[in-house]
Protein backbone atom coordinates (compact mmCIF):
# COMPACT_ATOMS: atom_id res chain seq x y z
CA UNK A 1 0.00 0.00 0.00
CA UNK A 2 1.25 3.40 -1.03
CA UNK A 3 1.75 6.24 2.09
CA UNK A 4 0.12 9.48 2.37
CA UNK A 5 2.84 11.66 3.83
CA UNK A 6 0.88 12.65 6.98
CA UNK A 7 3.28 15.45 7.60
CA UNK A 8 1.44 16.78 4.22
CA UNK A 9 -1.70 16.44 5.88
CA UNK A 10 -1.64 17.37 8.73
CA UNK A 11 0.18 20.72 7.61
CA UNK A 12 -3.35 21.12 6.02
CA UNK A 13 -5.93 20.42 8.49
CA UNK A 14 -5.40 24.30 10.03
CA UNK A 15 -6.22 25.27 6.14
CA UNK A 16 -9.40 23.21 6.33
CA UNK A 17 -10.37 23.95 9.40
CA UNK A 18 -10.10 27.64 8.51
CA UNK A 19 -12.08 26.54 5.55
CA UNK A 20 -14.70 25.13 7.84
CA UNK A 21 -15.93 28.17 9.75
CA UNK A 22 -16.12 29.96 6.69
CA UNK A 23 -18.43 27.32 4.99
CA UNK A 24 -21.63 29.87 4.86
CA UNK A 25 -20.00 31.50 1.57
CA UNK A 26 -20.54 28.35 -0.56
CA UNK A 27 -19.29 30.09 -4.00
CA UNK A 28 -16.24 31.18 -2.02
CA UNK A 29 -15.58 27.51 -0.61
CA UNK A 30 -15.93 25.55 -2.99
CA UNK A 31 -13.11 27.21 -5.13
CA UNK A 32 -11.03 27.37 -1.79
CA UNK A 33 -11.79 23.44 -1.42
CA UNK A 34 -11.06 22.43 -4.96
CA UNK A 35 -7.85 24.49 -4.78
CA UNK A 36 -7.28 22.46 -1.71
CA UNK A 37 -7.53 19.01 -2.89
CA UNK A 38 -5.51 20.19 -6.60
CA UNK A 39 -2.61 21.45 -4.48
CA UNK A 40 -2.98 18.34 -1.82
CA UNK A 41 -2.76 16.22 -4.83
CA UNK A 42 -0.25 18.07 -6.59
CA UNK A 43 1.82 17.78 -3.38
CA UNK A 44 1.65 14.39 -2.23
CA UNK A 45 5.10 12.35 -2.82
CA UNK A 46 5.71 9.64 -4.45
CA UNK A 47 7.96 7.53 -2.18
CA UNK A 48 10.57 5.93 -3.45
CA UNK A 49 8.52 4.36 -6.41
CA UNK A 50 9.70 3.64 -9.66
CA UNK A 51 6.31 4.37 -11.24
CA UNK A 52 4.90 7.53 -9.58
CA UNK A 53 1.48 6.94 -11.59
CA UNK A 54 0.88 3.97 -9.19
CA UNK A 55 1.87 5.24 -6.13
CA UNK A 56 -0.64 8.09 -5.30
CA UNK A 57 -3.90 6.41 -5.06
CA UNK A 58 -6.66 9.08 -4.99
CA UNK A 59 -9.31 8.34 -2.35
CA UNK A 60 -12.22 7.00 -3.67
CA UNK A 61 -15.14 9.66 -3.01
CA UNK A 62 -18.50 8.11 -2.09
CA UNK A 63 -21.63 8.55 -4.26
CA UNK A 64 -25.20 8.43 -3.80
CA UNK A 65 -27.56 9.62 -6.58
CA UNK A 66 -31.72 10.21 -5.93
CA UNK A 67 -34.48 11.23 -7.78
CA UNK A 68 -37.94 12.23 -6.40
CA UNK A 69 -41.06 12.89 -8.83
CA UNK A 70 -44.26 14.54 -7.35
CA UNK A 71 -47.56 13.74 -8.00
CA UNK A 72 -48.88 11.87 -10.94
CA UNK A 73 -52.51 11.35 -11.27
CA UNK A 74 -53.11 8.81 -13.02
CA UNK A 75 -50.58 9.46 -15.99
CA UNK A 76 -48.40 7.16 -17.31
CA UNK A 77 -47.27 8.54 -20.66
CA UNK A 78 -46.08 11.78 -18.45
CA UNK A 79 -44.73 9.63 -15.56
CA UNK A 80 -42.52 7.62 -18.33
CA UNK A 81 -41.18 10.64 -20.09
CA UNK A 82 -40.10 11.78 -16.30
CA UNK A 83 -38.28 8.71 -15.26
CA UNK A 84 -36.93 8.46 -18.48
CA UNK A 85 -35.41 11.75 -18.59
CA UNK A 86 -34.34 11.54 -14.91
CA UNK A 87 -32.76 8.15 -16.32
CA UNK A 88 -34.52 6.39 -13.50
CA UNK A 89 -35.70 3.90 -16.17
CA UNK A 90 -34.25 3.00 -19.94
CA UNK A 91 -36.84 3.75 -23.15
CA UNK A 92 -38.56 0.25 -22.00
CA UNK A 93 -40.01 1.57 -18.32
CA UNK A 94 -37.24 -0.46 -16.61
CA UNK A 95 -35.10 0.45 -13.87
CA UNK A 96 -31.96 1.58 -15.75
CA UNK A 97 -29.10 1.08 -12.82
CA UNK A 98 -28.27 4.80 -12.58
CA UNK A 99 -29.75 5.99 -9.62
CA UNK A 100 -29.08 4.69 -6.34
CA UNK A 101 -32.76 5.71 -5.16
CA UNK A 102 -36.43 6.55 -6.62
CA UNK A 103 -38.84 8.57 -4.70
CA UNK A 104 -42.03 9.42 -5.25
CA UNK A 105 -43.96 11.38 -3.19
CA UNK A 106 -47.79 9.97 -3.28
CA UNK A 107 -50.49 10.90 -5.11
CA UNK A 108 -50.43 8.25 -8.09
CA UNK A 109 -54.20 7.87 -7.91
CA UNK A 110 -57.16 10.36 -9.23
CA UNK A 111 -57.75 12.29 -12.58
CA UNK A 112 -56.13 10.15 -15.02
CA UNK A 113 -57.36 7.00 -16.02
CA UNK A 114 -53.79 4.85 -15.57
CA UNK A 115 -53.87 3.83 -11.38
CA UNK A 116 -53.58 0.20 -12.19
CA UNK A 117 -50.58 0.54 -14.85
CA UNK A 118 -48.90 2.99 -12.65
CA UNK A 119 -48.94 0.98 -9.51
CA UNK A 120 -48.34 -1.79 -11.50
CA UNK A 121 -45.10 -0.19 -12.98
CA UNK A 122 -43.80 0.98 -9.56
CA UNK A 123 -44.08 -2.77 -8.35
CA UNK A 124 -42.03 -4.12 -11.51
CA UNK A 125 -39.18 -1.38 -10.68
CA UNK A 126 -39.52 -1.95 -6.98
CA UNK A 127 -38.77 -5.57 -7.95
CA UNK A 128 -36.24 -4.67 -10.48
CA UNK A 129 -33.99 -1.93 -8.64
CA UNK A 130 -32.29 -4.35 -6.52
CA UNK A 131 -30.18 -6.19 -8.92
CA UNK A 132 -28.62 -3.15 -9.83
CA UNK A 133 -28.29 -1.89 -6.50
CA UNK A 134 -31.17 0.47 -6.47
CA UNK A 135 -34.22 0.85 -4.15
CA UNK A 136 -37.52 2.56 -5.10
CA UNK A 137 -39.47 4.18 -2.22
CA UNK A 138 -42.89 4.83 -2.78
CA UNK A 139 -45.43 7.18 -0.55
CA UNK A 140 -49.19 7.32 0.11
CA UNK A 141 -50.60 10.99 -0.85
CA UNK A 142 -53.95 12.43 0.45
CA UNK A 143 -55.42 11.03 -3.07
CA UNK A 144 -54.29 7.57 -2.07
CA UNK A 145 -55.94 7.94 1.30
CA UNK A 146 -59.78 9.33 0.26
CA UNK A 147 -59.76 6.13 -1.88
CA UNK A 148 -58.88 3.95 0.74
CA UNK A 149 -61.65 6.14 2.78
CA UNK A 150 -64.08 6.00 -0.06
CA UNK A 151 -63.94 9.56 -1.01
CA UNK A 152 -64.07 9.47 -4.87
CA UNK A 153 -64.73 12.59 -5.48
CA UNK A 154 -61.92 13.20 -7.59
CA UNK A 155 -61.51 9.22 -9.63
CA UNK A 156 -61.83 10.06 -13.57
CA UNK A 157 -65.10 8.67 -14.36
CA UNK A 158 -63.58 6.36 -17.38
CA UNK A 159 -60.83 5.05 -14.74
CA UNK A 160 -63.55 3.07 -12.66
CA UNK A 161 -63.95 0.84 -16.41
CA UNK A 162 -60.50 0.14 -16.00
CA UNK A 163 -60.76 -2.09 -13.03
CA UNK A 164 -64.28 -3.64 -14.77
CA UNK A 165 -66.88 -1.21 -12.57
CA UNK A 166 -67.41 0.34 -9.08
CA UNK A 167 -66.92 -2.73 -7.08
CA UNK A 168 -64.15 -4.39 -8.69
CA UNK A 169 -62.29 -1.28 -8.00
CA UNK A 170 -63.28 -1.01 -4.60
CA UNK A 171 -62.21 -4.57 -3.98
CA UNK A 172 -59.10 -3.74 -5.78
CA UNK A 173 -58.08 -0.86 -3.86
CA UNK A 174 -59.28 -2.20 -0.43
CA UNK A 175 -57.79 -5.88 -0.33
CA UNK A 176 -56.86 -6.79 -3.80
CA UNK A 177 -53.44 -6.26 -5.21
CA UNK A 178 -53.63 -2.42 -4.89
CA UNK A 179 -54.63 -2.57 -1.42
CA UNK A 180 -51.68 -5.35 -0.71
CA UNK A 181 -49.10 -3.53 -2.25
CA UNK A 182 -50.11 0.09 -0.32
CA UNK A 183 -49.83 -1.86 3.10
CA UNK A 184 -46.84 -3.44 2.39
CA UNK A 185 -44.56 -1.43 0.15
CA UNK A 186 -45.71 2.63 0.27
CA UNK A 187 -45.37 4.62 3.74
CA UNK A 188 -46.49 8.02 4.07
CA UNK A 189 -42.82 9.36 4.95
CA UNK A 190 -39.23 8.38 5.14
CA UNK A 191 -36.07 9.51 6.26
CA UNK A 192 -33.48 8.56 3.51
CA UNK A 193 -29.71 9.03 5.00
CA UNK A 194 -27.44 10.22 2.38
CA UNK A 195 -24.44 7.76 3.76
CA UNK A 196 -25.22 4.43 4.60
CA UNK A 197 -23.19 4.92 8.11
CA UNK A 198 -26.60 6.27 8.99
CA UNK A 199 -28.11 3.69 8.43
CA UNK A 200 -31.01 2.02 5.71
CA UNK A 201 -33.47 4.18 4.73
CA UNK A 202 -36.36 4.74 7.28
CA UNK A 203 -33.50 4.52 10.37
CA UNK A 204 -35.11 6.87 12.91
CA UNK A 205 -33.92 9.87 14.34
CA UNK A 206 -33.09 10.36 17.09
CA UNK A 207 -31.11 7.00 17.25
CA UNK A 208 -32.52 4.06 19.11
CA UNK A 209 -29.36 2.78 20.17
CA UNK A 210 -27.38 4.90 22.15
CA UNK A 211 -23.95 4.38 20.37
CA UNK A 212 -25.55 5.97 17.52
CA UNK A 213 -25.78 8.70 19.97
CA UNK A 214 -22.44 9.65 19.51
CA UNK A 215 -21.77 12.99 18.05
CA UNK A 216 -21.25 12.71 14.20
CA UNK A 217 -20.55 15.65 11.71
CA UNK A 218 -23.00 13.70 9.36
CA UNK A 219 -26.01 12.88 12.09
CA UNK A 220 -28.07 15.19 10.12
CA UNK A 221 -27.06 14.20 6.55
CA UNK A 222 -30.69 12.89 5.57
CA UNK A 223 -33.57 13.79 3.60
CA UNK A 224 -37.43 13.88 4.70
CA UNK A 225 -40.14 12.69 1.75
CA UNK A 226 -43.53 12.88 2.39
CA UNK A 227 -46.60 13.73 0.42
CA UNK A 228 -47.98 17.58 2.23
CA UNK A 229 -45.61 18.07 4.72
CA UNK A 230 -44.16 17.95 8.60
CA UNK A 231 -45.52 20.79 10.05
CA UNK A 232 -44.02 22.31 12.72
CA UNK A 233 -46.82 22.33 14.81
CA UNK A 234 -47.24 18.03 14.50
CA UNK A 235 -47.23 16.37 17.11
CA UNK A 236 -45.81 13.25 16.30
CA UNK A 237 -42.33 13.76 14.32
CA UNK A 238 -40.42 11.81 16.56
CA UNK A 239 -38.65 9.49 15.91
CA UNK A 240 -38.91 9.98 12.61
CA UNK A 241 -40.14 8.06 10.61
CA UNK A 242 -41.56 5.41 12.72
CA UNK A 243 -43.81 7.98 14.99
CA UNK A 244 -45.71 8.71 11.66
CA UNK A 245 -45.51 5.52 10.01
CA UNK A 246 -46.63 3.23 12.53
CA UNK A 247 -49.78 5.40 13.17
CA UNK A 248 -50.02 5.21 9.04
CA UNK A 249 -50.36 1.61 9.26
CA UNK A 250 -52.70 1.00 11.81
CA UNK A 251 -55.15 3.42 10.20
CA UNK A 252 -54.42 1.71 6.93
CA UNK A 253 -55.06 -1.29 8.34
CA UNK A 254 -58.65 -0.45 9.87
CA UNK A 255 -59.67 0.89 6.40
CA UNK A 256 -59.04 -2.20 4.82
CA UNK A 257 -60.50 -4.12 7.76
CA UNK A 258 -63.88 -2.00 7.30
CA UNK A 259 -66.84 -4.34 6.44
CA UNK A 260 -68.84 -3.53 4.55
CA UNK A 261 -66.83 -1.06 2.86
CA UNK A 262 -68.26 2.26 3.01
CA UNK A 263 -70.07 2.38 -0.45
CA UNK A 264 -68.46 5.17 -2.40
CA UNK A 265 -69.00 9.04 -2.21
CA UNK A 266 -69.82 10.59 -4.02
CA UNK A 267 -73.13 10.02 -4.53
CA UNK A 268 -73.45 8.12 -1.37
CA UNK A 269 -72.30 9.87 1.87
CA UNK A 270 -68.74 10.88 3.32
CA UNK A 271 -67.85 8.31 5.48
CA UNK A 272 -64.67 9.72 7.03
CA UNK A 273 -62.36 7.81 9.20
CA UNK A 274 -63.40 4.84 11.02
CA UNK A 275 -65.60 4.74 14.17
CA UNK A 276 -62.41 3.02 16.27
CA UNK A 277 -59.92 5.79 14.65
CA UNK A 278 -57.64 7.25 17.57
CA UNK A 279 -57.21 10.96 18.10
CA UNK A 280 -52.96 10.44 16.50
CA UNK A 281 -54.97 8.66 13.34
CA UNK A 282 -57.35 11.25 13.01
CA UNK A 283 -54.70 13.72 13.82
CA UNK A 284 -52.57 12.08 10.55
CA UNK A 285 -55.53 13.20 8.55
CA UNK A 286 -55.83 16.41 9.65
CA UNK A 287 -54.74 19.69 8.18
CA UNK A 288 -51.62 20.18 9.54
CA UNK A 289 -50.75 15.91 9.23
CA UNK A 290 -48.32 14.73 6.70
CA UNK A 291 -51.11 14.18 3.86
CA UNK A 292 -52.45 17.84 3.78
CA UNK A 293 -50.52 20.40 5.36
CA UNK A 294 -49.17 23.29 2.66
CA UNK A 295 -47.66 25.84 5.24
CA UNK A 296 -43.87 25.17 3.85
CA UNK A 297 -45.53 26.03 0.07
CA UNK A 298 -48.13 28.85 1.26
CA UNK A 299 -46.52 30.31 4.90
CA UNK A 300 -44.47 33.90 2.97
CA UNK A 301 -41.12 32.31 3.01
CA UNK A 302 -39.66 34.33 5.76
CA UNK A 303 -41.56 32.80 8.34
CA UNK A 304 -40.88 29.20 6.89
CA UNK A 305 -37.01 30.10 7.18
CA UNK A 306 -37.75 31.09 10.93
CA UNK A 307 -39.40 27.65 11.44
CA UNK A 308 -37.83 24.98 9.08
CA UNK A 309 -34.86 24.50 10.94
CA UNK A 310 -36.47 23.44 14.15
CA UNK A 311 -38.39 20.69 12.31
CA UNK A 312 -35.26 19.57 10.12
CA UNK A 313 -33.46 19.47 14.37
CA UNK A 314 -36.04 17.23 15.42
CA UNK A 315 -36.32 15.07 12.40
CA UNK A 316 -32.46 14.29 11.78
CA UNK A 317 -32.37 15.81 8.09
CA UNK A 318 -31.27 18.62 6.41
CA UNK A 319 -34.26 19.07 3.78
CA UNK A 320 -38.03 18.11 3.27
CA UNK A 321 -39.14 17.18 -0.21
CA UNK A 322 -42.59 17.07 -0.24
CA UNK A 323 -45.48 17.16 -3.26
CA UNK A 324 -49.37 17.90 -2.42
CA UNK A 325 -49.01 22.05 -4.00
CA UNK A 326 -48.41 21.86 -7.56
CA UNK A 327 -46.39 24.93 -8.87
CA UNK A 328 -46.92 24.23 -12.86
CA UNK A 329 -43.77 26.17 -13.98
CA UNK A 330 -41.33 24.53 -11.68
CA UNK A 331 -40.15 22.87 -8.54
CA UNK A 332 -39.95 25.28 -5.51
CA UNK A 333 -36.96 25.81 -3.32
CA UNK A 334 -37.59 27.24 -0.52
CA UNK A 335 -34.97 28.43 2.54
CA UNK A 336 -31.68 27.51 0.14
CA UNK A 337 -33.20 24.07 -0.16
CA UNK A 338 -34.37 23.59 3.28
CA UNK A 339 -37.44 22.82 1.55
CA UNK A 340 -38.36 21.26 -1.50
CA UNK A 341 -41.76 21.35 -3.73
CA UNK A 342 -41.67 18.86 -5.95
CA UNK A 343 -45.29 18.79 -7.71
CA UNK A 344 -45.43 20.33 -10.79
CA UNK A 345 -48.71 19.08 -12.08
CA UNK A 346 -47.03 16.64 -14.44
CA UNK A 347 -49.73 14.34 -15.41
CA UNK A 348 -52.21 15.94 -17.80
CA UNK A 349 -55.37 17.19 -16.04
CA UNK A 350 -52.77 19.80 -14.64
CA UNK A 351 -50.69 20.20 -17.86
CA UNK A 352 -47.72 21.57 -15.96
CA UNK A 353 -44.36 21.06 -16.63
CA UNK A 354 -42.52 17.26 -16.40
CA UNK A 355 -39.84 17.29 -13.91
CA UNK A 356 -37.61 15.44 -11.53
CA UNK A 357 -35.43 16.53 -8.79
CA UNK A 358 -31.72 15.09 -8.69
CA UNK A 359 -30.00 15.07 -5.46
CA UNK A 360 -26.15 13.80 -5.45
CA UNK A 361 -24.38 13.70 -2.61
CA UNK A 362 -20.55 13.15 -2.91
CA UNK A 363 -18.24 12.34 0.95
CA UNK A 364 -14.79 12.33 -0.24
CA UNK A 365 -11.95 11.36 2.44
CA UNK A 366 -9.22 14.08 1.66
CA UNK A 367 -6.90 11.26 2.09
CA UNK A 368 -6.50 7.49 1.65
CA UNK A 369 -5.39 6.73 4.99
CA UNK A 370 -8.03 3.99 6.25
CA UNK A 371 -8.46 6.15 9.67
CA UNK A 372 -8.73 9.67 8.23
CA UNK A 373 -10.76 12.59 9.87
CA UNK A 374 -11.16 15.06 7.43
CA UNK A 375 -14.05 14.59 4.65
CA UNK A 376 -15.40 16.74 1.76
CA UNK A 377 -19.44 16.55 1.54
CA UNK A 378 -20.97 17.79 -1.13
CA UNK A 379 -24.74 18.02 -1.78
CA UNK A 380 -26.06 19.25 -5.52
CA UNK A 381 -29.82 19.60 -5.52
CA UNK A 382 -30.85 20.21 -9.08
CA UNK A 383 -34.28 20.53 -10.97
CA UNK A 384 -34.86 18.16 -14.50
CA UNK A 385 -36.90 19.71 -17.12
CA UNK A 386 -37.50 18.02 -20.52
CA UNK A 387 -35.64 21.34 -21.85
CA UNK A 388 -32.67 21.85 -19.17
CA UNK A 389 -32.27 22.08 -15.80
CA UNK A 390 -31.44 24.25 -12.81
CA UNK A 391 -29.36 23.64 -9.75
CA UNK A 392 -31.28 24.79 -7.06
CA UNK A 393 -28.67 24.37 -3.89
CA UNK A 394 -25.20 23.22 -3.91
CA UNK A 395 -23.40 22.94 -0.49
CA UNK A 396 -19.67 21.98 0.13
CA UNK A 397 -18.22 21.80 3.51
CA UNK A 398 -14.83 20.13 4.70
CA UNK A 399 -15.80 18.10 7.78
CA UNK A 400 -13.92 16.58 10.50
CA UNK A 401 -14.46 13.53 12.58
CA UNK A 402 -15.41 10.17 12.77
CA UNK A 403 -17.02 8.57 10.38
CA UNK A 404 -17.56 4.77 10.77
CA UNK A 405 -17.13 3.59 6.47
CA UNK A 406 -16.87 -0.32 6.98
C1 LIG B 1 -44.25 -5.22 -2.69
O1 LIG B 1 -43.42 -5.00 -3.81
C2 LIG B 1 -42.78 -6.16 -4.28
C3 LIG B 1 -41.81 -5.73 -5.34
O2 LIG B 1 -42.47 -5.19 -6.40
C4 LIG B 1 -43.82 -7.10 -4.81
O3 LIG B 1 -43.21 -8.27 -5.32
C5 LIG B 1 -44.73 -7.47 -3.68
O4 LIG B 1 -45.77 -8.27 -4.18
C6 LIG B 1 -45.32 -6.21 -3.07
N1 LIG B 1 -46.05 -6.60 -1.89
C7 LIG B 1 -47.34 -6.72 -1.92
C8 LIG B 1 -47.96 -7.20 -0.65
O5 LIG B 1 -48.01 -6.45 -2.88
C1 LIG C 1 -31.46 20.68 18.11
O1 LIG C 1 -32.06 19.75 19.01
C2 LIG C 1 -31.36 19.52 20.19
C3 LIG C 1 -32.12 18.48 21.00
O2 LIG C 1 -32.52 17.42 20.17
C4 LIG C 1 -31.23 20.81 20.97
O3 LIG C 1 -30.46 20.59 22.12
C5 LIG C 1 -30.59 21.88 20.10
O4 LIG C 1 -30.58 23.10 20.77
C6 LIG C 1 -31.33 22.02 18.78
N1 LIG C 1 -30.63 22.93 17.91
C7 LIG C 1 -31.26 23.81 17.15
C8 LIG C 1 -30.39 24.64 16.28
O5 LIG C 1 -32.46 23.93 17.13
Amino acid sequence: MPRIFSVGLLSLLPIFLAVYLAWCQPEQLQEQLRGLQHAFWDKTPSANSANPAHDIEKPMPFVRRIIAVGDLHGDIGNAQKVLQMAKVVDENGDWSGNVDFFVQTGDIIDRGDDTIKLFAWMDKLRQQAPAKGGQVLSHLGNHEWMNAIGDWRYVWPTEIDTFGGSDKRQEVIMTGWIGKTWAANYTTTSRLPLHPSLGPPNTDYPPASPRANAPSPISHAAISFVHGGLAPTYPHLTPFPSHINRISSSLLSKLQNRRPFPPPHPPHPYPGLPRDATPEEERLYGTDGPLWYRGWALDPEESSCRQVDDVLNRTGTRRMIMGHTPDFDKIVSRCNGKILIIDTGISHAYGGVLSALSIVYTLTPVDSAANTKTWVEKEVITALYMDGHEVLAEDTRAIVGNIDIA
